[in-house]
């Protein structure tokens, strides 16, 4: 963890309904140091995606501030939209290019980056998420895990502060899973933060610095991997029985 770092998000009583009857999101506060890797779990439906939405600006929330590095940018959308890098749960919903190489530049050139930059990123995320001979296919034809790690290039090429991934493992087979854990455990080695959403606890855990538990739209647990894990159970997560947080890893060391 990095215990004396400043926080990069601090998220105070976020209250999201979908109707009067429908509350969605009720009273969640959680904050985020600079640096960290914060894994946030709980069942189908206790509102994780919800919760993104809201952060990155997708999803208008009634009630509730939103800090980024030190800054109240709860009505400044465009600031969050900047500042936070959304891998979606589903992939498709993130394709815009004609080839998988133009989907990736898509990005770069929003955000105005010159040719050689943009170059140079590209060939860097290409080999990174392993799509170099995917780069003139229509993203539409790619597999689910191609179309998976091309959700990721897109966002990863933008560089964002802060880098939050709703179900990136997801049809994902080892290979490719064992690749983006290590990436993201490399780009937390670099200084980026991270928010991961995943059901894959028992595969996951290890590497968080802090776990947020969401049940029915509320954070029922927080802390560090090894408070939280005695919790998990109450909340419908299960986990190999007597296992210890470093046990929870994808990654064998
Ligand atoms: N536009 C919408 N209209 C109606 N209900 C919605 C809408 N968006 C979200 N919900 C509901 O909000 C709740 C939280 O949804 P959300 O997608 O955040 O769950 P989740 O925790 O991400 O679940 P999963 O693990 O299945 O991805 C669900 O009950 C969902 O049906
Ligand atoms: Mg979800």
């Amino acid at each position: 963890m990095t215990p004396n770092q400043p926080e990069l998000l601090s998220v105070t009583a976020l209250n999201f309904s979908l109707s009067k009857e429908k509350h969605i999101l009720k009273d969640v506060s959680f904050s985020v140091p600079q640096g960290s890797f914060t894994l946030l779990c709980g069942p189908n439906g206790s509102g994780k995606s919800v919760l993104l939405r809201c952060l990155k600006g997708l999803e208008q929330m009634q009630e509730g501030t939103i800090v980024l590095d030190g800054k109240d940018v709860s009505k400044d959308r465009k600031k969050r939209m900047q500042t936070i890098g959304l891998v979606f749960q589903d992939a498709d919903t993130q394709m815009v290019g004609q080839t998988v190489e133009k989907d990736i530049r898509f990005g770069m050139e929003n955000l105005g980056l010159d040719l050689e930059e943009q170059n140079l990123r590209l060939e860097q995320v290409l080999q990174l998420l392993d799509l170099a001979s995917q780069r003139s296919q229509r993203p539409r034809t790619l597999s689910g895990g191609e179309k998976r790690r091309l959700a990721i290039a897109g966002v990863l090429v933008m560089d964002p502060k802060l880098l939050v991934l709703d179900e990136p493992f997801a049809n994902l087979d080892y290979r490719s899973v064992v690749s983006v854990l290590s990436t993201l455990l490399k780009l937390q080695k670099e200084g980026h933060t991270i928010i991961l959403v995943s059901h894959e606890v028992d595969k996951t855990l290890s590497h968080a610095d802090q776990v947020l538990v969401l049940e029915a739209g509320r954070i029922v647990s927080s802390g560090s991997p090894r408070e939280v894990l005695p919790t998990l159970s109450l909340h419908g997560i299960y986990l190999p029985e007597g296992a210890a947080v470093e046990d929870l890893t994808w990654l064998k060391r």
